[in-house]
């Protein structure tokens, strides 16, 4: 039966996704693209039209359920895929409940007026989305997502026991601009200015933001320093990958990003509290956001590869095992293809992956879920077909 797949958002990691989905018309064979700004919606339609997959676009609301109900009674999806922001994922899965339809997203669920991210929203949905017979499948880009994928990968084909994880989110390439993120900004400035944490023996360490440094030398990239930051899939393979002693997220930072953000935070202009300005309540971070470069514009000027990927320790057949899993990928590889940079092909392929593998019934059974629940084989085959390919070794680098 020929599926209906909805994809909510029509930004940096939709153009993407709308993309790959193309590339991919015989599980895709028709799309719905719905976002709040209806014409970006029709400029990837506009784009891609013409090819094997049937295109329709809509305007939503996505912080309005109702919006959401009747746009996919309207369309009837098998599948929503929500591309749109974290502040959308429970009125999106409220949504998806009241149609029974399946639900994707990449990002876990973030208050808008609470600078904090974590599952604990959206796994309060379990029961429901099982006694409806739909399926959830939660923080499904790279990071989280791919690294989820990575784990469950290590854990059935490399290790009787995983110790640690440490997880490794390189990103070498150069846009020329002094300051601009490489995803949402308003997203982006609130995970990296938040206070960083790992897990370690069953319980959450707590540091300063930035407090933690290492130089990592990245395949295919070279030396970086990188910097310990919370990150939502900490959460998740803590619950998910049994008995794991510690698991530890970093990120690589450029100085001159450092430095911007710095002045930034300490003249109040990351503050999500709202402040008098001419009469008008602003929230200095949204103004930040509308004034830094749209992360979609960023394509054309950004050289130079990621790495990400996850360096595993632990044990097989009593034998001790280190073993390094990543991706390497190149912003200009990635422009070339479908008119982004890096950071959203990324992002928005494994979320199309994650599609597949619901719209196929590989992965597929009713309640919320995380990517590591799942058989990786698919998973880890379609990385490779779909424009991520994985490279290994027994010989990594540890970081100390
Ligand atoms: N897991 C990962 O590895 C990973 C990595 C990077 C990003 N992400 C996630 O990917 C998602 C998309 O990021 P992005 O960089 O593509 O962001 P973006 O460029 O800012 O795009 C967000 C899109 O969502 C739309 N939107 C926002 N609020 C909406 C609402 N209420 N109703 C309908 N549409 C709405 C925006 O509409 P307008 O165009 O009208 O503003 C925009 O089209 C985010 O959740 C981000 O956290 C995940």
């Amino acid at each position: 039966m020929s599926k209906k797949t909805l994809i909510i958002g029509a930004g940096g990691v939709a153009s993407v996704v709308v993309h790959k989905c193309c590339q991919n018309h015989g599980v895709f064979p028709d799309i719905c693209i719905a976002s709040r700004t209806k014409s970006k919606c029709d400029a990837f339609k506009e784009k891609l039209d013409g090819g094997k997959t049937k295109i329709s676009t809509a305007k939503v609301d996505a912080d309005n359920v109702n919006e959401i109900v009747a746009l996919i009674k309207d369309y009837k999806p098998d599948l929503v895929m929500n591309i749109a922001l974290p502040y959308q994922d429970l009125t999106i899965m409220d949504a998806c409940l009241a149609t029974g339809v399946d639900y994707l997203d990449t990002a876990n669920y973030e208050p808008k007026d609470t600078a904090k991210f974590e599952y604990k929203w959206q796994w309060e949905y379990r029961d429901r989305f099982e006694k409806a017979g739909i399926m959830a499948l939660l923080g499904c880009g790279f990071d989280p997502g791919v690294t989820g994928v990575y784990s469950a990968h290590a854990q059935k084909h490399h290790f009787d026991e995983i110790d640690t994880i440490d997880i490794l989110d390189c990103n070498g390439g150069d846009h020329g601009y002094p300051f601009a993120t490489n995803f949402n900004p308003e997203i982006n400035i609130r995970e990296v200015s938040a206070k960083g944490s790992y897990w370690e023996k069953g319980r959450w360490v707590h540091t300063e933001p930035m407090e933690i440094k290492r130089e990592y030398d990245f395949d295919g990239v070279g030396k970086k320093d990188m910097y310990l930051l919370h990150h939502e899939e900490i959460e998740s393979l803590a619950l998910n990958i049994k008995g794991v002693k510690r698991i530890r997220f970093f990120m690589t930072f450029g100085q001159s990003y450092l430095t911007h953000l710095k002045c930034l935070v300490n003249v109040g202009m990351t503050s999500i509290e709202p402040i008098d300005f001419k009469g008008h309540k602003i929230i200095p971070l949204e103004f930040l956001t509308a004034v830094l470069p749209d992360p979609a514009s960023l394509g054309p000027r950004t050289k130079g590869k990621t790495n990400i990927g996850c360096i595993f320790t632990g044990r097989k057949n009593g034998k001790p095992v280190n073993y390094h899993v990543y991706n390497i990928c190149d912003h200009q590889e990635c422009y070339k293809e479908v008119g982004s940079q890096a950071i959203s092909y990324t992002t928005g392929v494994p979320a199309m992956i994650g599609g597949m593998m619901m719209l196929t019934g590989k992965w597929k059974k009713p309640g919320v879920y995380n990517v590591e629940e799942f058989d990786p084989d698919p998973f880890m085959d379609a990385l490779n077909k779909w424009g991520l390919p994985w490279q290994d070794t027994f010989e990594p680098v540890l970081v100390d």
